[in-house]
C-alpha cells in the first residue's frame, strides 16, 4: 500500500477484508494493518470488514471461528483503527453480499474459477500426490471464493482494494466480473488492487518471508519478555561485530525501519557502516518494537475481555454498511430485471 500518494486516494473508496484465521503477527501488522490505517487517513471513504464467510471455506471449528472474529476486530481497533472514520463490519452481517454473490456467479465464467490460484494449487497438489479425484478436498466455497470476494468489493463501489500479492488475482477477477456485468447493464464501479511494495516482504525469524506456514513469525501481542526472546532468536550471519554491514540486505534493519524514528534509523545505519554487533541491533529492534506495541497490546487485552463492546461496534458498522449495500442491490435488482 503506497500511502505516500494521498492525492491519488483522496476521492477514492478504499475497501479491504480480513479473514479471521490465526493469530495476527508482526508481518500482518507491517504489511497490512499499519499501511491500511495510514491509508484510511487519506481516503475519501474506507471500509474494513471481517471476512468470516470466507474463513468458513477452511475453518470448520465454531469455537475457533468465534474467537478469531473477536481477535481480528480487537487487533485492528487496538492498532488504531478509528471506527468513526472507517466502516468496520462483519461480512456475515451483510445479507446483500450473499445475494450479490449469486447474481455475480451468473456472470462469472467457470473457467475463471478453474484458473484461480488457490483452487489450482489444491488440484496441483492432488495431481502430485497421485490422488485420483483431482478436486479432492475442494468444497464449493473454495471454488467460488473469488465470486464472494467480488461481491464484497462491488457491493460498496470500491475503487481501491489494498491486498497482499496473493490476493491480486482475486481483485482482478472482481474487476473482470464487473466488466461482464457492465457490458450488459453498465452500472458497477471497476476496482483495482493496491499492492504494498516496500513492505510487501516482511522477514521472519529465519530470514524468509514472515508467514504462519514457515513457523517463523512473531505474534503481534506477545508479552514483552517473550517478544525480546523472539527477537533475539533472529538468524544472523557469523560476521564479527567490527565488520561493516549492509543495512539494505539486513532483515533486522528492514524491521527496525518499521518501528524506529527517522533519527534512530539514521543512527543505526551509521553503526552498520562502522561495524555493529548483531546483539546490539537486536536489542535496538526489540526496544523500538516494545515502545510501539506496548499500548496496543494493553488495549487488545482490554477489548478481548469485553466482547459485548466489540459486538456493539460491529453492529453499528453493519448498520451503516447496509445502507450502502441496500442501495447497490436496489440498483442491481432493477438492472437485471428481477424488479
Ligand atoms: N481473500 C482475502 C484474504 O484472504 C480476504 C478478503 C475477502 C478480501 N474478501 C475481500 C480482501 C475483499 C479484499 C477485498 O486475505
Amino acid at each position: 500500500v503506497d500511502a505516500k500518494t494521498p492525492a491519488k486516494i483522496k476521492s477514492k473508496t478504499v475497501l479491504t477484508g480480513v479473514k479471521p484465521t490465526g493469530t495476527p503477527h508482526i508481518g500482518n501488522y507491517v504489511g497490512a494493518i499499519k499501511p491500511a490505517i495510514a491509508l484510511a487517513a487519506s481516503a475519501d471513504k474506507t471500509l474494513l470488514f471481517i471476512a468470516d464467510y470466507h474463513a468458513l471455506t477452511t475453518e470448520h471449528d465454531p469455537k475457533q471461528m468465534r474467537a478469531q472474529i473477536y481477535e481480528v476486530a480487537a487487533t485492528w481497533l487496538a492498532c488504531g483503527l478509528d471506527p468513526n472514520k472507517v466502516l468496520l463490519y462483519r461480512q456475515s452481517d451483510i445479507p446483500e453480499v450473499f445475494e450479490l454473490s449469486w447474481a455475480l456467479a451468473c456472470f462469472t465464467p467457470k473457467g475463471a474459477m478453474n484458473r484461480a490460484h488457490a483452487y489450482k494449487a489444491i488440484v496441483q497438489a492432488n495431481i502430485e500426490k497421485g490422488v485420483e479425484e483431482v478436486d479432492a478436498g475442494v468444497n464449493m466455497g473454495v471454488f467460488t471464493y473469488p465470486v464472494l470476494m467480488a461481491a464484497d468489493i462491488l457491493l460498496f463501489d470500491a475503487d481501491l482494494v489494498p491486498v497482499g500479492k496473493d490476493q491480486q488475482q482475486h481483485v482482478e477477477i472482481a474487476r473482470d466480473v464487473a466488466s461482464s456485468v457492465n457490458h450488459l447493464y453498465g452500472d458497477l464501479r471497476l476496482p483495482a488492487p493496491l499492492i504494498g511494495e516496500e513492505t510487501a516482504i516482511v522477514p521472519g525469524l529465519d530470514g524468509r518471508k514472515m508467514s504462519k506456514s514457515y513457523d517463523n513469525t512473531i505474534p503481534l501481542f506477545v508479552d514483552s519478555k517473550r517478544l525480546r526472546k523472539l527477537v533475539m532468536r533472529f538468524v544472523t550471519d557469523s560476521s564479527p561485530p567490527e565488520a561493516p554491514k549492509d543495512p539494505a540486505t539486513s532483515s533486522l534493519f528492514m524491521l527496525y525501519k518499521e518501528f524506529a524514528t527517522e533519527e534512530e534509523i539514521g543512527a543505526l545505519r551509521k553503526r552498520y557502516e562502522e561495524g555493529v554487533a548483531w546483539g546490539h541491533v537486536k536489542e535496538a529492534l526489540y526496544e523500538a518494537m516494545e515502545r510501539r506495541l506496548a499500548e496496543p497490546r494493553r488495549v487488545y487485552a482490554e477489548l478481548l475481555a469485553d466482547e459485548a463492546r466489540i459486538d456493539k461496534l460491529l453492529a453499528e458498522g453493519a448498520e451503516k454498511a447496509r445502507v450502502i449495500a441496500g442501495a447497490t442491490m436496489k440498483r442491481v435488482r432493477e438492472a437485471i430485471g428481477v424488479r
